[in-house]
């Protein structure tokens, strides 16, 4: 079963996909692109770093709209998507993926548009996104700063994670898993970030596993 992972960052996420390769949490599963939008991103690294290694593609939308002249953002997410399709994934997981998907991305892996001359897909590509706060809460980014500052002012008591499908509305794809965080008294931000984190290294894999089981399911015991 093929992942394909799109990182900016750290990729603490994409490593603990890393680390439930072949284990039960995940078996029978590749990871077999890591895709950054940022050169710097240390998912890239982490991917490089793996045993055995991962493949791993940059494509930035800055300089790929200074190389070609006349090309838009949308150009740039019908890019991002090409180069997925073409690694033929049973999945593909945004993990820590800072840039919203035009419609372009989404049309693609469903086989809506073609990715190139009159090829489609022949079956929509499930997407799925880590994001960090509960389902309709703090949609978009620094979501965990602000659920912080919410309950620092009384409005909430707990926020959360969750891992959900992508749809054209941000962070509002249906939720495939949900975990509610507490934020303790008195807890630093880092603290919490922490906490929360944690939980997110867990649910990105059971929502891996549990996407692939559906579309490829396991035959191993
Ligand atoms: C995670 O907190 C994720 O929810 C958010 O960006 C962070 C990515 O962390 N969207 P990493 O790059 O996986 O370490």
């Amino acid at each position: 079963r093929r992942i394909t992972v799109l990182v900016s960052g750290s990729g603490s996420n994409l490593q603990a996909l890393i680390d439930a390769l072949n284990t039960p949490a995940l078996p029978n599963a590749h990871i077999v692109l890591v895709l950054s939008n940022r050169k710097a991103a240390y998912g890239l690294t982490r991917a490089q770093q793996a045993t055995p290694p991962i493949s791993t593609a940059y494509l930035a939308l800055q300089p790929f709209l200074k190389n070609n002249p006349g090309k838009t953002r949308e150009d740039y997410d019908a890019e991002v998507a090409k180069i997925v399709v073409k690694t033929n994934p049973d999945v593909v997981v945004l993990a820590g993926w800072m840039h919203i998907m035009s419609e372009a991305f989404l049309d693609i892996l469903n086989g809506d548009r073609p990715f190139e001359d009159q090829s489609r897909v022949e079956r929509p590509i499930p997407v799925i996104n880590l994001h960090p706060a509960l389902p309709g809460a703090f949609d978009g980014a620094h979501a965990i700063e602000r659920a912080y500052e919410a309950f620092q002012k009384g409005e909430i008591k707990h926020s959360g994670a969750m891992v959900h499908r992508v749809v054209r509305e941000v962070d509002r794809g249906q939720p495939i898993i949900v975990r509610e965080v507490e934020i303790k008294e008195g807890e630093t931000i880092e603290a919490f970030e922490e906490r929360l984190h944690e939980v997110e290294w867990e649910i990105i894999v059971q929502a891996t596993a549990k996407v692939l089981d559906e579309v490829a399911p396991c035959s191993a015991i």
